[in-house]
């Protein structure tokens, strides 16, 4: 067994041959994190695209197998039209960069959400990005853009009635299993931890299915000063609970 011992806390000791398969994260706090510095709001999504990387960075080196962010909601699109336009901007970076890096980093790349509103060149780096890194035996991430747990719910609902409509299912053949395959995350396990900083305690709409055994850890840490050491913190945390399953 490695264990690491973090100087910041003096105790968090994570186990490094029990960690947990998936860790999805809602990357909140970027814009108290801009306006504690006189900031733009626009400042701290910039610096918590940052954050996202070197965080991804590092659980692809301790060995993760899946990391899912929490990038855009389907409810973010009431924020003022300078603010989206940021964020889909680092979006499009973002991706401008993974495919210059791909063959070196060998992240598998895949997208939660409904990407059809967002410009053609974007979907289209999108679907080239995920098309590529798909060979690549490295961590999975995968970035929620325009996502919302419940319009995944109801958009998988429609394609299986579709699909029965087609006469290709019967609505008696549906399970949980069957369900999850009309899921963005088809293919993909349940995430074992998620984790919500900057104080905030809410779901807000994230892996509503998936996370219905999922261990939560929260902590008031903004996005942008999430760092390893706190990481370290939230696998500890997960390390230490007694996952039943609704068992004893
Ligand atoms: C929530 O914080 C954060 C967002 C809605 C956007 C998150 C986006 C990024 C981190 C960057 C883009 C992503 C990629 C994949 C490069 P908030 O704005 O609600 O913060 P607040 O609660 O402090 O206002």
């Amino acid at each position: 067994m490695s264990f690491l011992k973090t100087k910041e806390s003096g105790e968090a000791q994570v186990d490094f041959d029990r960690l947990p398969r998936h860790v999805a994260i809602i990357m909140d706090g970027n814009g108290r994190w801009a306006k504690r510095r006189g900031l733009p709001r626009t400042a701290g999504h910039a610096a918590g695209a940052e954050t996202f990387r070197s965080i991804a960075t590092y659980c692809q080196k301790i060995g993760l197998e899946y990391l899912t962010v929490y990038a855009f909601s389907t409810e973010n699109w009431k924020r003022p039209l300078e603010e989206v336009s940021a964020i889909v901007g680092l979006l499009k970076k973002y991706l401008l960069e993974s495919i210059e890096k791909m063959e070196k980093d060998k992240i598998k790349l895949h997208f939660f959400g409904d990407l059809e509103p967002l410009p053609q060149e974007l979907k289209d780096m999108c679907r080239k990005t995920s098309e590529i890194s798909e060979r690549y035996e490295g961590m999975q991430v995968n970035v929620c853009f325009n996502y919302g747990g419940r319009d995944e719910i109801v958009r998988a609902a429609r394609h299986f009635a579709a699909d029965c409509a087609a006469g290709g299912r019967k609505p008696k053949e549906l399970t949980e299993v069957l369900f999850s395959e009309y899921l963005c995350s088809n293919g993909v396990p349940d995430p074992d931890l998620v984790i919500r900083p900057s104080g905030e305690v809410r779901i807000s709409n994230f892996l509503l299915w998936q996370s219905a055994y999922a261990e939560f850890y929260f902590t008031d840490v903004l996005w942008p000063d999430f760092s390893k050491e706190e990481l370290h913190r939230a696998l500890a945390a997960y390390q230490g609970r007694s996952r039943r399953f609704g068992g004893v």
